[in-house]
Parts: C-alpha cells; structure tokens; sequence
C-alpha cells in the first residue's frame, strides 16, 4: 500500500472514532443518573453491599438492630431509583417520619455516607455519578439528623 494510501485509511478510521467518541459523551450527557449509575441491577448491588458495611461498622450498627433489614434493602433501592429518575416509585415514609425519635447525629449521617461511599467506590461508580448521588443525600440532612 501506497504511504498516500496508509495515510489515507488512517484519516478515515481518526475521523470515525473521534464521530464516535462525540456522540457517546453527548448520550452520556443526557442520559439519567439513574442510567448512568447502570439501572436497578447496579443499584441494588450497591444497596446489599453499603447495607453490609454498615452491619460491620460499629459507630452506628445499633441503630439497625431491631431494623427490617430486606425491607430497608428495598426501600432504599426504590429511594434512590427514584431520586436517580429511574422507573420506580419510593413507597415508604418520608425522611423526616421514618427517622423521627433517632435523634441521629451529624456524626452518625456522615459514618453512613462513608459507608455508601466504599461502596460506590467499590463497584467503581464514577465521580460525576457519584457527587450526583451524595449531593441527592445530602438534601436529606436536615430530615435525617437531629429527629
Ligand atoms: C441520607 C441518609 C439516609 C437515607 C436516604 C435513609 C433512608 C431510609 C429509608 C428509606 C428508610 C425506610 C423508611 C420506611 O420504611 O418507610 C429508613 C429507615 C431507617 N433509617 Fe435511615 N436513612 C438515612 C440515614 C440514616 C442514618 C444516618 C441512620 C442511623 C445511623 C438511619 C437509621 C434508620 C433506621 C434505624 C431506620 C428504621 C429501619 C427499620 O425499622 O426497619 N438512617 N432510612
């Protein structure tokens, strides 16, 4: 093959893959969080492992001993494919009412996003999605703490 030639299908194959590569972040950009997180599937594997570190983490463990563990599981998954705009419909209290009584700390909410955040961190969710997701948290604070 001619250099004219090689030079030729290399412009070709540059001006594909950089087409491409335009128009997957532009589907990125307006894909939903929920999308973006992977769907329920990843959700929910993320759920079952943050519920995990917190059964280990004994800062704030107690909390969830007389806790309906499978039903915070799933109330959880729903909250946050909800929130993410995912398909799903959060049916459970609102923040203010289920916590209402713990009077949780503010030292207490945080253990609980560290352990959400090794989770996220573990299934490699990216930053973008990942400060979606703590900020989405983090307007509960004030329903959360201090009940
Ligand atoms: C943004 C942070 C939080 C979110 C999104 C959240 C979400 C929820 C949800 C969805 C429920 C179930 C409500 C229902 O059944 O109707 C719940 C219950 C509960 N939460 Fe939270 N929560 C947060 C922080 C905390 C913290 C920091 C603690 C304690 C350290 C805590 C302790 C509990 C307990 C003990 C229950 C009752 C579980 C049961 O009786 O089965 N939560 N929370």
């Amino acid at each position: 093959m001619a250099w004219r030639q090689v030079l030729g299908v290399l412009g070709v194959l540059t001006v594909l893959v950089s087409g491409c590569a335009g128009r997957d972040s532009a589907t990125m950009e307006k894909k939903s969080l929920y999308d973006r997180l992977g769907g329920k599937p990843a959700i929910t594997a993320v759920v079952d492992d943050f519920i995990g570190n917190v059964a280990g983490d004994t800062r704030i463990n107690r909390r969830f001993a007389d806790a309906n563990i499978p039903q915070l599981k799933t109330m959880l998954v729903d909250q946050i494919c909800e929130a993410s705009g995912g398909p799903c419909t959060y049916r459970g209290q609102t923040m203010k009412a289920a916590h209402k009584g713990m009077k949780i700390s503010e030292a207490e909410f945080n253990a609980l996003v560290e352990d959400l955040v090794k989770s996220l961190d573990k299934f490699k969710v990216g930053a973008r999605e990942k400060n979606e997701l703590l900020s989405a948290l983090g307007g509960m604070k004030g329903d959360v703490v201090g009940q």
